[in-house]
C-alpha cells in the first residue's frame, strides 16, 4: 500500500492557513500555493538517490553529491494545479511539464479528461503529480490512470489538502503511488467540498469567481 505524508512543518501550516481563511484575496493566495509547493517538493525529494561525482572547487579536486536517477517530470492538474507548477521549477529548473486537464462534473463529480500532453520520454521520468485539492479523488486517480496508460509507473502525488475520502480512493486505485498533503482535513461536504477545506482553489486562484 502507498504510503500518507503529512508535511506539519510549521512554515508550511502557517502559510496554508492563510490561505484557508475566505479574507485572503487571489495575489496572496496564488504567492502563498506557490511557496508551499516549493516547500512540500523539498520533502518530498528528501529520499531521491544522488551520486558522488567529482569536482573541482577553486582550492582543490573533491568528490561531491549530485541528483542521480530519473529525471524529473511535473504533472499539474488543469487548472488548479496549475499554481503549483512555478514553486516546483523553482526548486527543480530542469524539470519537463506535461499538463492534464479534468473538470468534475458538478452533478456526477465524476471527472472528464479534456487535455492531456505529456513530455515525450514521461515514461523514463519520476512523475510528481500536482494539484492543490484531494477531495473525492476522482481527478486525481483519473489523471494518474491517463498517465499510467501512457507507459509511466513512477508516480507520486502532491496535494496541499485531502479528505479522507480522497487518500482512500487514490490508495485503492494506485497502491504503487506515494501521497504527500500538508493538511488531512475532517471529510467532504454534500457538494464533494472538502471541510473545512479552502473552497474552490481553482477558482481563488484564478478569480473566477
Ligand atoms: C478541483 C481540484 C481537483 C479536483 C478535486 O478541480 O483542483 O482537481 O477539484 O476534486 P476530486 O478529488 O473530487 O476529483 P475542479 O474540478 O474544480 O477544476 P478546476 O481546477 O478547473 O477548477
Ligand atoms: N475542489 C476544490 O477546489 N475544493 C474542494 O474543496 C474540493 C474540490
Amino acid at each position: 500500500m502507498a504510503k500518507v505524508h503529512v508535511f506539519d512543518h510549521p512554515l508550511i501550516q502557517h502559510k496554508l492557513s492563510i490561505m484557508r481563511d475566505v479574507n485572503t484575496g487571489c495575489k496572496e493566495f496564488r504567492e502563498l500555493l506557490s511557496e508551499i509547493a516549493m516547500l512540500m517538493v523539498y520533502e518530498v525529494t528528501r529520499d531521491f538517490p544522488t551520486e558522488e561525482v567529482e569536482i573541482e572547487t577553486p582550492i582543490c579536486k573533491t568528490k561531491a553529491k549530485k541528483m542521480a536517477g530519473k529525471p524529473i517530470g511535473i504533472i499539474p492538474i488543469l487548472r488548479a494545479g496549475l499554481g503549483m507548477v512555478d514553486g516546483v521549477m523553482s526548486l527543480i529548473p530542469n524539470a519537463k511539464v506535461g499538463h492534464i486537464g479534468l473538470y468534475r462534473d458538478p452533478q456526477t463529480l465524476e471527472p472528464v479528461e479534456y487535455y492531456c500532453k505529456l513530455p515525450e520520454d514521461a515514461e523514463h521520468r519520476q512523475l510528481i503529480v500536482v494539484d492543490p485539492m484531494l477531495a473525492t479523488g476522482g481527478s486525481a486517480s483519473a489523471a494518474i490512470s491517463f498517465i499510467k496508460e501512457r507507459g509511466c509507473n513512477n508516480i507520486c502525488l502532491v496535494n496541499l489538502i485531502a479528505a479522507p475520502e480522497g487518500i482512500a480512493a487514490v490508495q485503492k486505485a494506485h497502491p504503487d503511488v506515494d501521497i504527500y498533503v500538508a493538511a488531512l482535513d475532517e471529510k467532504l461536504n454534500d457538494h464533494g467540498y472538502i471541510i473545512p477545506g479552502l473552497g474552490d482553489a481553482g477558482d481563488r486562484l484564478f478569480g473566477t469567481k
